[in-house]
């Protein structure tokens, strides 16, 4: 039973403010709830409430969002009971009773939405992990493990935000970790032997000025193969392209924002279409804009049978972009992030409706993010097999990692590491 919700500002990992939320129970149980924040944000995300006093945080402040948790949202869920997850949430949204959570601000919501699961879990004495996903969670994800940085997340000539290793060849989390930190370490020493730059972008990979995608798959090939390993039965490769960043005044046309490239969007799937062929690479994000649904038939119609096309700022977390996108056959995995919804329930039914409908779902972190682990006990809550979380560097991604550490002891004997499987659905 809900006795005080407490809001407070805090900082996230680029030095900006985000919300964190405190539900004390009755029985003297405490939750705590952060709120991660994006840079390449789509366009139908829920609301990030900002104060935008230019006085304080470059505008950025959230006291707004947090006096909305101390004198709107306590007030409606004082002597509630916290387990009833999905009780919870449907009071703070008809509370704040605007379709993108508006009015409260996404933030302040998800901010109490985490806090209230938590501090049940706790009260019951159950890891977070068991309390979402009951007695079947028992699968640790594969690490999707952005090593190299472009786009919005870094100063860099590099276009595609991310590219990725995923070790599907190990038999264990513990032991995809660690191959995918010693590919990091080699990634590195081969950056340095060519005078490039190891400072790292906003999820912790490395930053360097590249050519084209190609030369930072070939660099990510090296230091997989350096590092004793054989790609494509060891590690296989995901990119994330965050292509709504490119998008141009005309539809369907696409203007690359560092190397100044144009593509229509079929150019741009026979683009990506090469590339798969050419290199191993088995899931591509974002590889459209976020209103190109028509090329997102297209690249599924192309491309969706070989390889894992994650709809991220496409389906924003959201049940109703997603049913669309089942509807009309676009993509066949969805990314998940909690803030893009707001609340941990229409969360975990994002992942089932996904799920049902034989798409896969990665549980993923934003690049502005905090200490707070909620996603590792989500992606092992429900299975989902992939989790998207940065590079072992820079200790709010690593957090994450550790928290996943954790959970695989926990599970002993009944922990599965799906690998490669983690693709099927
Ligand atoms: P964001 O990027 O958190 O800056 O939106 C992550 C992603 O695009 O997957
Ligand atoms: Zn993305």
């Amino acid at each position: 039973i809900i006795n005080n919700v407490i809001g407070r500002e805090i900082i996230d990992s680029r030095g900006n403010p985000t919300v964190e939320a405190e539900v004390y129970l009755m029985d003297g149980t405490i939750g705590r709830g952060d709120v991660p924040s994006g840079a390449s944000t789509g366009k139908f995300e829920a609301l990030e409430l900002r104060d935008n006093n230019a006085a304080r945080f470059m505008g950025k402040g959230v006291s707004k969002a947090v006096t909305h948790i101390n004198e709107i949202i306590f007030p409606a869920l004082s002597g509630l009971d916290a387990a009833d997850i999905y009780n919870i949430d449907n009071v703070m949204i008809a509370l704040d009773g605007t379709a993108d959570k508006s009015k409260l601000g996404a933030n302040a919501i998800l901010a109490v939405s985490i806090a209230c699961a938590r501090a049940a879990a706790a009260a019951l004495g159950l890891p977070l992990y068991r309390f979402l996903g009951g007695v079947n969670a028992n699968r640790l994800p594969v690490p999707m493990m952005n090593i190299l940085n472009g786009g919005a997340h870094a100063a860099n000539t590099v276009d595609v935000q991310e590219f990725m290793i995923m070790p599907v060849g190990a038999s264990h989390f513990h032991e995809g970790l660690q191959w995918c930190t010693e590919v990091f370490h080699t990634l590195a020493d081969l950056l340095k032997a060519k005078k490039m730059t190891t400072s790292v972008g906003d999820e912790g990979g490395f930053a360097p000025d590249l050519k084209s995608d190609t030369e930072a798959i070939e660099y990510i090939l090296a230091a997989i193969i350096k590092a004793g390993y054989e790609p494509k039965k060891d590690f296989v490769l995901a990119i994330d392209a965050a292509a709504s960043e490119w998008k141009s005044a005309t539809k369907g046309k696409y203007i690359l924002p560092k190397s100044g490239q144009t593509f229509t969007s079929v150019e741009l799937v026979k683009h990506w279409q090469e590339l798969c062929s050419n290199y191993p690479i088995y899931s591509l994000e974002d590889g459209l804009d976020e209103e190109d649904w028509e090329g997102w038939q297209w690249m599924t119609q192309q491309l969706g049978k070989k390889i894992q096309l994650v709809g991220d700022d496409l389906f924003v977390t959201n049940t109703a972009r997603l049913e669309k996108g089942i509807k009309l056959h676009c993509a066949n995995s969805i990314l998940i992030k909690l803030n893009q919804i707001g609340s941990v329930s229409e969360t975990l039914e994002a992942i089932k409706k996904a799920h049902k409908a034989g798409y896969t779902a990665i549980v993923s972190h934003r690049s502005g993010e905090t200490e707070d682990t909620t996603i590792s006990d989500l992606a092992v809550a429900l299975n989902t097999c992939q989790i998207k979380t940065g590079a072992p560097n820079r200790s709010e991604r690593v957090a994450k990692y550790n928290q996943l550490l954790r959970i695989e002891e926990e599970l002993g004997k009944s922990a599965v590491y799906p690998g490669i499987q983690a693709f099927n659905r």
